[in-house]
């Protein structure tokens, strides 16, 4: 068939690949423990199901304003007012099925063939290839070995005159990591200088812990919205537990939001109505959710982190915030893909390979299961590398060999 060139080479995504992995094999009654998983297992708010429901119910269901309806887009200031002490106007918004639209939106508003767009190792799988499908050049900076965060010198050397924007995700899937205050506010400054879009994914920015908060590009720029070119993406697939309601949203000055809301015309509408009033009854309803899943998710955090110290040579650096941790396995394996395949066949345990993320020799393991699934998983994991554990242990019904 003549599939275009270009989208023929656009990668599947290996997370949600995984995740249908991993499904099949829990339907064919195998013990998996999924430790790849990228949503919270907490229930979405009640206020977002109810308001949903009244919607769905009114059967008033059609399309609305490509950039989202107003009373959605004015939860969305309220919420951009809250949490960045920035007050914007409707024009600045729009919201869109997902972050993930909304962060595509933005690359096709600016891109050109052959632009380049930076971004920081590890990434979020989907950077590169969006990217790509713009017709971008994606351009990795890679942190120094051991760390999660990016050096000055090393960004600034990357962005060229052909350089349009930057990508900063800040708590960082897959690490957990949270960008330092002076880097963000550096960057800030460097790209409103030089004219390129700072594109901020925050959709992981209440998930944070030890009291720490994820600073906000906003709070960098003393410019006007409408002067700035800092882009803050959001949405409430992570702190509100919704992944599969697809509401998210970008803020930024209104001649970008114009056009990514001419993008979002002539290629989905716009974002389901009875979606957006699930999502507004999220952002207006209780929020005690969000505080209740970032407790959990921080002790978690730290069973997993425990569990991990039990196995002798892999590197952990505490998660800051997220739900992912991305732990050095070099010691065991340096291909990652190996590693995960191994542990996913010999020991039933799902983790996402660091590769995917620009982060070779590591593996990204989710802690928004159960604490039963993050201690047995680990456990596991440790069998499967301990070359004194026993070689033949029952799995559920499976008798697994570790044959290292
Ligand atoms: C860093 C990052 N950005 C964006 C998204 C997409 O969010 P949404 O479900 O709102 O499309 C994800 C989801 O995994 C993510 O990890």
């Amino acid at each position: 068939m003549r599939i275009g060139t270009l989208a023929r080479t656009i990668a599947e995504s290996p997370t949600l690949a995984l995740n249908d992995k991993a499904n099949q094999l829990k339907a064919q009654g195998e013990a998996l423990i999924h430790l790849g998983s990228g949503e919270p297992k907490s229930m979405a708010p009640i206020d977002a199901i109810l308001a949903a429901s009244a919607k769905l119910v009114s059967a008033d269901v059609k399309y609305t304003p490509t950039a989202g309806i107003l009373p959605l887009r004015k939860a969305v200031i309220a919420y951009t007012e809250q949490h960045y002490g920035r007050t914007v106007s409707p024009k600045n918004v729009m919201v869109a099925a997902g972050a993930k639209p909304a962060l595509y939106a933005a690359l096709a508003a600016m891109v050109d063939p052959g632009d380049e767009v930076v971004f920081p190792a590890p990434y979020w799988v989907s950077y590169p290839e969006m990217v790509r499908m713009v017709g971008g050049r994606p351009v990795v900076v890679a942190p120094p070995d051991g760390a999660f965060e990016p050096l000055r010198g090393d960004l600034e050397a990357a962005i060229t005159d052909r350089t349009k924007a930057v990508i900063l995700n800040s708590p960082n899937n897959p690490s957990g990591a949270v960008y330092s205050r002076d880097l963000i506010a550096w960057l800030v400054e460097l790209c409103e200088r030089r004219d390129i879009f700072l594109i901020m994914d925050d959709i992981y920015h209440q998930l944070v812990f030890d009291g720490c908060t994820a600073p906000s590009a906003f709070a960098f720029t003393d410019r006007p919205i409408d002067e700035s070119r800092v882009i803050v993406i959001n949405g409430v697939s992570k702190v509100y537990a919704m992944t599969g309601f697809r509401i998210g949203w970008a803020v930024g000055a209104r001649e970008v939001i114009e056009v990514m809301t001419n993008i979002q015309a002539q290629s989905t509408s716009c974002p389901s109505a009875l979606l957006q009033a699930a999502a507004l009854g999220a952002l207006q309803g209780d929020q005690s959710g969000v505080e209740s899943l970032r407790l959990t998710l921080m002790t978690h955090r730290d069973v997993l982190v425990r569990e991990l110290a039990a196995i002798p040579g892999v590197r952990v650096t505490v998660p800051k915030g997220t739900f992912y941790c991305l732990p050095d396995f070099r010691a065991y394996d340096g291909d990652s893909m190996r590693l995960s395949g191994f542990l996913l066949d010999r020991a039933l345990v799902a983790t996402v390979p660091g590769k995917d993320f620009g982060m070779e020799g590591h593996l990204r393991i989710s802690y928004c299961g159960s604490v039963r699934e993050i201690v047995e998983g680990v456990r596991r994991i440790r069998w499967a590398l301990d070359p004194d554990s026993p070689r033949d242990i029952h799995i559920g019904d499976r008798l697994c060999t570790r044959d290292w």
